[in-house]
């Protein structure tokens, strides 16, 4: 009699220890990439069937996980200040663990449990299948790391729970990794070498947020033009595949029209795209879509054929020109953005004075646009000294800056007077009367709500502008309702 009691109390403290697992409470956070964002999502994916809800209160988290960002030294120094802040937290939550994802896991490892004792956790972006036994280590009291880079990890069978969605656009990632080698960047490092994701689960995801009332997706990868899918496997072990794999290849045109193809109604966008990989297959079936966005990101970093050079960038400023030119032929109301760094290693006036008459040529519709960070380990922190003083850098970002905003001022002025299709996303940040979404373009339109809802395609006079914003009156629904 005795040892029956004691079992079953014995099944209620398991029962017990099964519930408090089922119910524990993660919070995540995210800096850098899109692609970062969209990794949180298969990461809260995996814990869910792990038994943790997300929660947007860190004082109640049993676990905290940032997933971090190498890209520049500054955005490693954002990360260092959230620790500290998490620290401060822990005094209030003891039993809370703290995790660390993505780039700067990757590039610091195990070194990161010494320099910051806060953290109990260290997962690489290949690693994330191996949280449930990392968080069981950890559970233990022991700290626990994966680090390892993947040559087929895709994620494609992991349905992303959608974190801080508006319900109306969701990120669909379609390659891992980067094989390009720019000489800045620290992403080949971080994410591994370059694979794709079986194009079928692409479309799976896309039927799926249809289904779920999404209404816009962009695929994401950090060279999508270069998307190739044989089979699995690495990009650059294609030259190995059979001669079959190779007539059944799908590569990013085919993908863009296959997507375009199996949801007529959901808006694609992509990005980014690396200029030497962009064909002109690509921009023909954007223009094949009406649903496919005249949008292209195209970060060029430099307008001097010597600086792209020592970046590593395999096109000339001429080249460059001559896709700027196809795009428009092809396409003439797309909009391009850039990507530009300022004070790479040797740049002289003259380089500079490049970048500016590049910038003038194209006259971008916006961009993002930085000073030249080292990054241990990559070819150009081994080659070459960063050799442009602080303040030279700086000069020549803000004249880079200012170009910009005169540019995207030019180009915002082009939409007055049009009626363009706005997917409406969210209450604008500045009114609670307007609805915020965006154009075909990819700029933000600001409107008067009306009887309007999120989700809803709009055609919207535009009226006013300014260089970052479309302001403008709904005229009806759009006939892609
Ligand atoms: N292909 C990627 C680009 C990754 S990094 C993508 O999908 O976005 C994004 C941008 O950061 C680059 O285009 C570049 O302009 C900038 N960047 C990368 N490394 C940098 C460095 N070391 N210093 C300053 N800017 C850098
Ligand atoms: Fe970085 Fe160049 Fe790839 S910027 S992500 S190495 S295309």
């Amino acid at each position: 009699m005795e040892k029956v009691i004691n079992e079953s109390q014995q099944g209620q403290s398991l029962v017990l220890e099964q519930d408090k697992k089922n119910s524990r409470k993660l919070y995540i956070e995210s800096y850098g990439c899109q692609m970062n964002f969209s990794d949180s999502e298969i990461v809260a994916s995996i814990l869910a069937n792990e038994g943790f809800n997300t929660t947007n209160n860190i004082e109640d988290a049993d676990l905290v996980l940032v997933n971090t960002c190498s890209i520049r030294d500054k955005a490693e120094q954002t990360v260092r200040k959230r620790l500290e802040h998490y620290n401060s937290v822990k005094k209030i939550n003891p039993g809370m663990k703290v995790g660390v994802l993505g780039c700067m896991a990757e590039r610091l490892k195990s070194q990161f449990l010494e320099e910051e004792k806060i953290v109990d956790l260290v997962v690489g972006p290949d690693a994330y299948k191996d949280l449930p036994n990392l968080i069981s280590e950890v559970d233990e009291g022991r700290d626990a790391v994966n680090v390892i880079l993947s040559k087929d990890e895709t994620y494609g069978d992991v349905a992303p729970v959608r974190l801080n969605s508006n319900g109306v656009t969701a990120f669909v990632s379609i390659t891992r990794g980067c094989d390009n080698m720019c000489t800045f960047c620290v992403v080949p490092f971080t994410r591994g070498r370059e694979r794709s994701r079986d194009p079928q689960s692409i479309i799976e995801e896309v039927n799926d947020l249809w289904e779920r009332g999404y209404k816009e997706v962009t695929l994401l990868g950090q060279n999508v033009d270069s998307y190739l899918w044989y089979g699995g496997g690495l990009k650059k072990d294609f030259e190995k595949a059979s001669d079959l794999q190779k007539a059944t290849a799908v590569n990013f045109a085919n993908l863009l029209d296959m997507c375009a193809i199996a949801q007529p109604k959901m808006r694609f966008r992509f990005s980014t795209s690396n200029p030497q990989d962009m064909t002109l297959d690509v921009i023909e079936i954007m223009a094949k879509h009406a649903n496919i966005c005249n949008y292209i990101h195209l970060p060029v970093q430099s307008g001097s054929n010597r600086v792209l050079k020592a970046m590593n960038r395999q096109h000339t400023r001429e080249e460059y020109f001559d896709l700027i030119d196809n795009i428009k032929k092809i396409i003439p109301d797309c909009a391009i953005s850039q990507d530009m760094i300022a004070g790479f290693p040797t740049e002289t006036e003259e380089d500079h004075k490049d970048t500016l008459s590049l910038m003038e040529y194209v006259k971008y519709d916006f961009g993002f646009m930085f000073a030249y960070s080292e990054r241990p380990g990559t070819l150009a922190a081994r080659k070459l000294e960063d050799d442009i003083e602080e303040p030279i850098k700086k000069r020549r970002l803000q004249e880079i800056i200012r170009l910009q905003q005169k540019h995207s001022l030019y180009r915002t002025q082009q939409h007055l007077g049009k009626i363009e299709e706005v997917l409406i996303e969210k209450e604008s940040k500045k009114s609670s009367l307007h609805w915020s979404g965006r154009n075909s373009q990819n700029t933000v339109v600001v409107f008067p709500k009306e009887n309007y809802k999120p989700g809803d395609f709009v055609n919207v006079k535009i009226i006013d502008c300014t260089s970052a914003t479309l302001i403008g009156e709904a005229v009806g629904y759009s006939n892609n309702n």
